[in-house]
């Protein structure tokens, strides 16, 4: 268990932390979801509290239980975080871990779905809002840094590095989250920072490891 540091170096700093899946209802006992444990985001909010943050911590429904000494606001659905995450504002940087849905059932029923209506059922999808690229092209109040993440599963260097640019964050972690890499779901991560500068590739480590090297680099960026 870290302390925070009163006097660490992002003391006074406001920093938001989004985490986990989110479930995107289909009735009122059915829901799409993901993979995703919450753990990369936990210890990311973990390790930027250690250095003094004030850290809001905006969670979908996730396995890992959320830091303490954290403020957290829990979500369900990407409509529900994209809120949670502008009610929040401002923080001088946000980091976008959470697995967000990318589509949502366009009606979700009100009434639990039967079998004797007949036939088989048919979703509608709809695209949920990007809250990474929201928050990146705000024209006021943008976060001094944001850091995206980017679960890719080919040509990650690649389809990552395009990604940065047509969000418009500043960094993005890169993971491969291939089945077979057990990235998600796992303890470890093994990942490469994108930025303007290029790309940093980071050997394979623990998540909370690569959650204290990132917080350091986002205390640098940030002073
Ligand atoms: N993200 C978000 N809101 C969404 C979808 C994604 O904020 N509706 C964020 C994630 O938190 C992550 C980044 O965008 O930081 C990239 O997520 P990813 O799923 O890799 O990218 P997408 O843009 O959704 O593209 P695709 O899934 O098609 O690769
Ligand atoms: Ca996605």
């Amino acid at each position: 268990v870290e302390a925070a540091l009163a006097d660490g170096p992002l003391a006074g700093k406001r920093v938001l932390v989004t985490s986990g899946p989110t479930h995107e209802p289909i009735d009122p006992v059915r829901y799409i979801a993901n993979r995703s444990s919450g753990a990369q985001g936990t210890a990311i909010a973990r390790a930027l509290s250690a250095l003094g943050a004030e850290v809001v911590f905006v969670t979908g429904p996730a396995d890992v239980a959320p830091p303490e000494g954290v403020e957290v606001v829990r979500v369900e659905t990407a409509q529900e975080m994209l809120e949670a995450v502008q009610s929040a504002l401002p923080v001088e940087a946000a980091v976008f871990a959470a697995a967000v849905a990318d589509w949502r059932v366009a009606s979700a029923s009100t009434s639990k779905m039967k079998k004797t209506k007949g036939g088989l059922p048919v979703l509608e999808f709809t695209e949920n809002p990007d809250i990474l690229a929201t928050i990146s092209q705000m024209d006021k109040g943008r976060p001094a840094l944001v850091v995206g993440f980017a679960a890719e599963t080919d040509d990650v260097i690649d389809n990552a590095t395009a990604k940065r640019t047509r969000k418009g964050c500043d960094w993005i972690v890169a993971n491969d989250v291939s089945h077979e890499t057990g990235i998600m779901g796992g303890k470890d991560n093994d990942i490469t920072l994108i930025s303007q500068e290029g790309a940093e590739d980071w050997p394979r480590m623990s998540k909370e490891d690569v959650a204290r090297r990132l917080a350091e680099r986002i205390a640098q960026a940030l002073t």
